[in-house]
């Protein structure tokens, strides 16, 4: 198997099923510098500017590149003439397809292949164009400036070829994709449309979300140069390995010959993977034989990053007098490329979140010429809750029965489709905590009801939910000093979220050392093999990683303490690793420190390197993060502008690593969901296949003053199932959000709005 097979099918073990079970973690019920409120330990090296990103990496000799995007969706470039702006100032280089070095297609880029896709389309190699905004040629100079105006001499004439930029018309084409996410399309179980017909209650609409774009506030970057045939670049990278391997093939050079660095990320949310940008630098450095920075533009970002795309979903359910579920049915259909692999799973959440006698769940795609759609933050489950709990608010006052209370008959003794059993599921307790902190008895469950002059005041709640996964083939390297001091090195990723943090808590707990006896080096190739940043997985599979090195390195502390230490005769199980060495669970004067065992071995350090195991406890159980999102808007009748005046999230992910992080995960999520629910939109031209709002000035995300205080509490129940009893919270916080905003909205004002954004002119 190629080290590319290998890698895809590591991204693709979050999803594949594997086997058995798994012995639960010894540090599950400990509490210890894990579960502490440490503070970010990269922060003080932020705040001093000391933190150096990808696009602010020095070289001497460095080219400055920009990029120029084709204006046309489909068709072939006729004529090219870079005359203009190869004489202007300053300029080394203009690449086009014309010059670019061959290079093989790339094997992953946006999300493909990474759930088993069609072959990526090839870079900048012919004079195809598939997509408006298509990166045609890459201008290299001494300069940002100079490149920049260079780039605006470029003359391109496009022979137009029809292409598919309308959902609408492309829709009539729709057809189920190959599987989503390794998963089937469609599912049925029972007859859930004669089910519906039957039910004493109804409701049966259709929902629409629009496309998102990637706005993280660190566009996208890389400095790269060549040296000697090797090649390294300075990336924003959620997949360090990935990124180098996928480049390395397509320049036919060794995996070891590509290295990328990427010690700082500034947001991610999916975005941050392998784009055109990294690939069109590289090929420019080598043409040009000097290193070159590439900073996209923010329009850049939105041309040639893949975004969220668009939905339109139908949720019906039908319920019985008792106020069980008869028919759950969630289908639809979204926008997608023919060349990608990311369906907007809109439909997961409803295979596991209600039960029901018959589930019908389905998914299509309509294939459009655009640029590829790709993950971002909840793919799937933050669209998907949005219909589905809109639906469930409205069945609820269909039948004139609190939504809790309808949520509370409806919950599941097990995984309503794989009828596995829940690793761990406390759904109704963190609705009963969140209802608490919101005052939910207060609520007026009549629409209009309450008012403060001219504005309406409404509350509503809305479920939470992602998946848990955990990647294979994580390894990590511990090196013990002798002085006492560890280093733990993963080649895993920080995009401001806190994983150098809670790495050094768990690491300090996992060796018994104390915190500042331990580092952290991660974000390097160089390093052992971590996990993608991607599907909320890379703490529970740093931390498995990690374990499994301190397993080994106990093992090899026992043989080297030999028979005169205290500790000889006894089995690594039959200890535990604290005061910087190891003690006897049965005899804790039976004990020896690191320091005390490398000396008379004889050794300065021990390095062990070890991989986590397969993640087995997905096979065995459904695993899920939930929550309870509570919200307050006050809508006003005479302009229809909403403001978020309040909001709870009450959560259930495992057990919480560190309450700080942990608390800006939550809330950081909940904020790009108020985004999504009111603002948020990527203006599609559906004549010409052109993003028409590529900035930040007409794209909305909120800003301080469209957040009201959020406050985020959570159940803190550990998983005996998974490492450390955690559960990933980069991405749960955004899903049920938008749900969350609409059903308040309709309680508030009695309308029920059933497509995103919220925007004042749907209100009134
Ligand atoms: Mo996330 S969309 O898996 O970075």
């Amino acid at each position: 198997m190629s080290i590319l097979d290998s890698a895809k099918q590591a991204m693709m073990g979050a999803i594949v099923r594997l086997t058995p079970d798994a012995p639960p973690d010894p540090l599950i019920g400990r509490h210890g510098a894990v579960g502490s409120q440490l503070s970010r330990i990269d922060g003080p090296l932020k705040v001093a500017g000391k933190a150096r990103f990808a696009a602010e990496v020095p070289y001497d000799d460095l080219l400055f590149a920009a990029v120029l995007f084709s204006r046309v969706a489909r068709g072939r470039i006729t004529s090219l003439d870079t005359s203009g702006a190869k004489a202007a100032p300053g300029v080394a280089l203009v690449m086009t397809y014309q010059n670019a070095p061959r290079m093989g297609a790339p094997k992953i880029m946006g999300e493909s292949p990474m759930a088993g896709g069609p072959s990526n389309l090839p870079v900048m190699q012919d004079d195809r164009i598939h997509w408006n905004g298509q990166p045609v040629a890459v201008v290299l100079a001494e300069t940002q400036e100079q490149a920049d105006y260079a780039k605006s001499l470029i003359r391109i004439a496009y022979e137009v070829e029809p292409a598919i930029t309308s959902f609408e018309a492309a829709k009539a084409h729709a057809h189920p994709p190959e599987s989503v996410l390794g998963e089937p399309p469609a599912l049925e179980t029972g007859d859930a449309e004669a089910a519906l017909a039957e039910a004493a209650f109804r409701v049966d609409n259709l929902y629409r979300t629009p496309r998102h774009n990637h706005n993280a506030i660190e566009l996208h970057a890389v400095t790269v140069v060549w040296d000697d045939g090797s090649l390294t670049i300075h990336d924003a990278s959620q997949m360090v390995h990935q990124t180098a391997w996928t480049i390395a093939d397509m320049f036919g050079i060794g995996e070891d010959k590509v290295r990328v660095i990427s010690p700082f990320v500034g947001g991610g949310f999916g975005g941050k993977c392998m784009w055109y940008h990294q690939v069109l630098a590289a090929a420019a450095s080598k043409l040009a034989e000097r290193p070159v920075r590439l900073v996209l533009s923010r329009e850049g970002v939105f041309r040639s990053v893949g975004g969220r795309t668009c939905t339109e979903q139908r949720v019906a359910l039908g319920a019985k007098a008792d106020g069980t579920l008869a028919a759950l049915i969630h289908t639809g259909v979204v926008a997608m490329t023919t060349h990608n692999s990311c369906p907007e799973q809109f439909s997961f959440p409803a295979r596991h979140l209600y039960a029901a006698d018959a589930i019908k769940l389905a998914q299509e795609v309509a294939d459009m010429d655009m640029l590829a759609n790709t993950f971002m933050r909840a793919p799937g489950e933050s669209v998907g809750t949005f219909a589905l709990e809109s639906a469930i608010d409205e069945l609820a006052i269909a039948m004139n029965i609190d939504p809790i209370e309808l949520r509370r008959r409806c919950e599941p003794e097990k995984d309503p489709t794989s009828g596995a059993e829940f690793s761990s599921r406390h759904i109704i307790e963190a609705y009963r905590r969140g209802g608490e902190r919101f005052g939910w008895h207060r609520r007026n469950p009549v629409p209009r009801s309450t008012r403060d002059g001219e504005w309406l005041i409404g509350h509503g709640v809305a479920t939470a939910t992602y998946p848990y996964y955990r990647m294979p083939g994580a390894g990590a390297r511990i090196t013990l000093s002798a002085d006492g001091h560890a280093l733990v090195q993963i080649a895993t990723h920080e995009m401001g979220m806190g994983t150098a943090t809670v790495q050094v808590q768990h690491a300090a707990d996992r060796l018994g050392l104390p915190i500042h006896q331990v580092s952290f080096e991660y974000g390097d190739t160089t390093l052992p093999m971590g996990t993608i940043a991607g599907g909320s997985n890379q703490t529970a599979s740093v931390v498995a990683a990690v374990r499994a090195a301190s397993d080994a390195l106990f093992d090899e502390l026992l043989r080297l303490a030999g028979n005169s230490s205290p500790l000889a005769g006894l089995k690594a199980d039959e200890l535990e690793a604290r005061d910087g060495g190891l003690v006897s669970m049965q005899d804790p004067t039976r004990a020896e420190n690191y320091a005390a065992i490398l000396k008379r071995a004889g050794r300065d350090e021990l390095a062990i390197e070890a991989s986590a195991p397969p993640p087995i406890e997905v096979q065995k159980y459904s695993m899920h993060s939930y929550g309870a999102q509570f919200c307050e808007v006050r809508v006003n009748e005479t302009t229809g502008e909403t403001r978020v005046s309040r909001f709870v999230g009450s959560f259930d992910t495992g057990r919480i690593l560190n309450p700080k992080t942990a608390a800006s995960q939550f809330r950081g999520g909940i904020i790009m969901g108020l985004g999504l629910a009111l603002t948020e939109e990527t203006m599609f031209d559906e004549r010409t296949g052109r993003i028409m709002n590529p900035s930040l000035a007409e794209y909305h995300v909120p800003v301080h003053l469209d957040v009201p205080h959020i406050e985020v509490i959570w159940n803190d129940i550990p998983d005996p199932h998974s490492p450390l009893g955690l559960h990933g919270i980069g991405e749960i916080g955004i899903t049920g959000v938008g749900a969350a905003v609409a059903n308040a909205i309709f309680n508030a004002t009695g309308k029920r709005i059933r497509e995103l954004p919220i925007t004042l002119d749907k209100l009134l």
